[in-house]
């Protein structure tokens, strides 16, 4: 039977993963450390004595059924997730637990939806792509900026990354996503998704003090183009990256986070600025705090604490704001992020 306080977390030895382990943990869950390779597992748990190490491995059904034994929920920061979302949904269907993951991949999210939809619903469970910074802090933000709107015209997420120093995983999950779409960039626009050429614009936004205007690449597309619209009547959904932080990105000797504090965050700062447009109204939201892939720890352990507790609206696969209240929820980060609101409106 189950545990309520055993959460998998599969890829528990990435960079991400290591962040969800000591989150769960610190809220009094018990993680079962899940991973492919058995040594890495081993080397994990020098750090987190006492907890269980599953070796599970995404070409094998079975292992995965095995390592998912007893746990209450599954968390997958395996990326890239054109690998390892499908079969780990999978399992997680097969052990009738909700399913949280971090994808950032815009084309892995989109078949999560897609391919997993009916069957999530009917099982009476939650898939949730997309729980972390990219995706989900997003989706939150604008569900809460949106108020008592139920539609838009136009939702901006502006990205102010002090710098982005990318982990492996990042790096070669954008590789994956960039093949899936034959080096195509991606954009939602009119209402859906469209693969195109044009280059990205570089423009100025005017991001709230203390960053002021920053330089930031237009359409620079992140995982909010799927999970806003999926769940928000917004035809226009656009995102944008501080020029600097992409091109830390994109340098050929970028380098991977170090750790600056005792919780393992790299200096990295962030201030995502959330703009929704309807008619002639602006609504904003903006939220700063303290390294990408840390926050996506306290982002997907809310998440699976809501939903074992039943503080959901609904089943199926869906994304943050569709699935929790995402002004409580915002709130509940409080120790993480902090809330400037509302900057400007505008009628
Ligand atoms: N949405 C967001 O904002 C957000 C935030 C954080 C992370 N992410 C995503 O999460 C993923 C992990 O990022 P990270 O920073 O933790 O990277 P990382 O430190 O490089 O870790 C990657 C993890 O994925 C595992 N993995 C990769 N391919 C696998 C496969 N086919 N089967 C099983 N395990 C596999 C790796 O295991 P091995 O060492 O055995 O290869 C490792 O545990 C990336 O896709 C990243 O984009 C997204």
């Amino acid at each position: 039977m189950a545990s309520v306080r055993n959460v998998a977390v599969y890829g528990a030895y990435g960079h991400t993963g290591r962040f969800v382990v000591a989150e769960l943990q610190e809220r009094g869950y018990v993680p079962l450390l899940l991973g492919r390779d058995q040594n890495k597992l081993q080397a994990l748990a020098q750090d987190f004595p006492g907890l269980q190490t599953r070796q599970a491995s995404v070409d094998d059904p079975t292992s995965l059924d095995r390592a998912l034994t007893g746990a209450a929920a599954v968390i997958n920061t395996a990326g890239p997730f054109a690998s390892t979302a499908a079969p780990v949904i999978e399992a997680a269907l097969r052990a009738g637990i909700p399913y949280v993951d971090v994808a950032a991949e815009i084309e892995a999210n989109i078949d999560t939806f897609a391919d997993f939809a009916e069957r999530a619903r009917a099982a009476d469970t939650v898939v949730l792509p997309a729980m972390a910074f990219y995706g989900g802090l997003g989706d939150l933000l604008v569900t809460t900026a949106m108020g008592d709107w139920t539609a838009a015209d136009e939702a901006h997420v502006a990205y102010g990354l002090s710098s982005w120093h990318p982990t492996a995983g990042t790096v070669v999950s954008g590789t994956v996503s960039g093949q899936r779409r034959n080096g195509r960039r991606v954009r939602y626009t009119g209402g859906q998704i469209e693969y195109h050429d044009d280059a990205l614009p570089t423009l100025e936004w005017p991001f709230p003090d203390p960053l002021g205007a920053q330089s930031v690449i237009g359409e620079f597309s992140m995982a909010d183009i799927v999970t806003v619209p999926s769940h928000l009547a917004i035809p226009e959904v656009r995102t944008y990256m501080t020029a600097k932080a992409a091109a830390d990105l994109f340098a050929p000797d970028a380098s991977a986070p170090t750790a600056v504090d005792e919780r393992g965050r790299s200096a990295q700062t962030f201030l995502v600025d959330v703009l929704v447009r309807s008619g002639g109204t602006e609504r904003r939201l903006a939220a700063t705090g303290q390294d990408i892939y840390a926050i996506s720890a306290p982002l997907a352990v809310e998440a699976v604490e809501r939903i074992l507790t039943g503080r959901t609206t609904t089943t199926g696969v869906a994304s943050a704001g569709a699935l929790f209240d995402a002004p409580d929820f915002l709130r509940a980060l409080s120790p993480h992020l902090t809330l400037h609101t509302p900057l400007d409106t505008r009628g």
